[in-house]
């Protein structure tokens, strides 16, 4: 069975973010449950990067595959134009009630790429309906927004997109000075940000539609952290200037970063933000973005040319919804917050004893999240050294894939504390 799966899935199947080989070998899960993967040998692995960052409460949750089961019962799907439905109608004003009080009005698509395209679009029409043309995006350097076209526009600096290089729509970008425990000379860093961030809005600030960022932690360039007093100098120079600003927080979102949202650590506010990933609790693609109740009204009434004429076939799938409400309802159950806070309380003792290792440096974490520099390995994402690692990972039973030489732990909030305490006690060793 598992040599079948195995050929066919070389025949027939193109896998994501993968370099093609002959020696590609692709585990093959057959189940899931809680904080762990089952592999069809029976070889369990801790999920410490939470099957990429969707799956919060753990997998085979109960009470989330219930509301799944009843939701099917009823409906699978319907058209979002000219329909509506419960799940739906409850998913958004749920959201609403968490969200920083200025964002009211949902709309659904089915993953982070799409919620960022949303709010690009959206950003660039609000001021076209007014008459003005701003077309252009500032985000910061080493983001990572998703993989179709605007978002590989304002995710660039990533490096992931080289080919698309000429048809990628240019942007601007200001630096984002990193910081980790014992970093020196921060105020310069953030200095040259700032002053960066004045210029660009001096010069193009006409012709900016919008700013886009992941607030606080960059996911995909290495889990990068920046000062939140930073961040809200920063936001306010775009506030000032009328520059809409929009937060990806499809990596952030529902209890990362300790907070509900990232947005919850900074004073000013987003006026758009994306959110995807653990939206569902991890169990359905479905995504939001969410909008200032001022930017939907410049939509509403009036000529059809006005409206924002965009929608994908699975909008708001009351399955997903029903998914990510059951999610939601957990986090007032279990007090999942209050689980974060011990993971966050885990994090920082082993990273403390992680950066006493000389191959260590810029050790970092916020919330359920942990990272440091491994410097024994090459930096370029998909290095054979990384390979190798992930390997040595995966034979021990970890689920983790380094980003480059950054090692990132970031489990589902139901992990024990002893398993977690365990995870770290392996990968110590397994540095050496
Ligand atoms: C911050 C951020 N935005 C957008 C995306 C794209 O999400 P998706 O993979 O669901 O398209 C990702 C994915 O990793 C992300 O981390």
């Amino acid at each position: 069975m598992k040599k079948k799966i195995k050929s066919d899935d070389k025949k027939y199947i193109w896998h994501p973010f993968t370099k093609l080989s002959n020696d590609y070998d692709p585990l093959v899960i057959s189940s899931a449950k809680d904080d762990k993967l089952v592999d069809i040998d029976g070889k369990e692995y801790f999920d410490l990067i939470s099957s990429w960052w969707v799956n919060i409460h753990g997998h085979g949750k109960k009470e989330i595959i219930k509301a799944i089961d009843e939701q099917l019962q009823k409906f699978e799907h319907v058209l979002f134009t000219d329909f509506t439905h419960k799940p739906a109608v409850d998913l958004a004003k749920e959201l609403v009630s968490i969200l920083p009080k200025n964002l009211s009005r949902v709309f659904f698509s089915d993953n982070g790429s799409t919620a960022v395209e949303i709010a690009m679009k959206i950003a660039i029409q609000y001021w076209s309906n007014i008459g003005e043309k701003k077309n252009k995006f500032v985000s910061i350097i080493g983001g990572y927004h998703g993989d179709t076209f605007g978002a590989m526009s304002v995710g660039y600096s990533s490096g992931f997109y080289k080919p698309f290089e000429d048809v990628i729509q240019k942007q601007f970008f200001i630096s984002f000075p990193e910081y980790w425990s014992g970093k020196n000379d921060i105020e310069r860093a953030e200095k040259i940000a700032l002053e960066e961030t004045e210029k660009i809005i001096d010069k193009n600030g006409k012709r900016i539609a919008a700013v886009i960022m992941e607030p606080i932690i960059q996911g995909a360039s290495g889990m990068k952290i920046c000062r939140t007093e930073f961040l809200d100098k920063v936001l306010k120079k775009f506030k000032d200037s009328g520059i809409i600003i929009i937060f990806d927080e499809v990596m952030t979102g529902f209890g990362r970063t300790g907070k509900m949202f990232a947005a919850d650590y900074l004073k000013i506010k987003p006026d758009i933000i994306c959110l995807a990933k653990s939206l569902t609790g991890g169990y359905l693609p479905l995504a939001a973005t969410v909008f200032d109740k001022k930017i939907h009204d410049n939509f509403f009434g009036g000529d059809i040319s006005k409206a924002f004429l965009h929608g994908h076939s699975y909008t708001a799938n009351p399955v997903a919804c029903a998914s990510a409400l059951a999610s939601l309802d957990l986090f007032k159950k279990e007090n999942t917050l209050k689980k974060i806070k011990k993971i966050s309380l885990i994090h920082k003792e082993c990273l403390e004893k992680i950066s006493k290792k000389t191959s260590v440096s810029k050790v970092r974490t916020i919330g359920s999240i942990a990272a440091f520099d491994y410097n024994k390995i090459d930096t370029k994402y998909g290095s054979k050294e990384s390979d190798i690692l992930k390997k040595k990972f995966l034979e021990n039973g970890l689920l983790l894939r380094p980003l480059g030489n950054t090692i990132y732990i970031m489990p589902p909030y139901c992990i024990e504390e002893n398993s977690l305490y365990n995870c770290y006690q392996k990968i110590i060793e397994i540095l050496g």
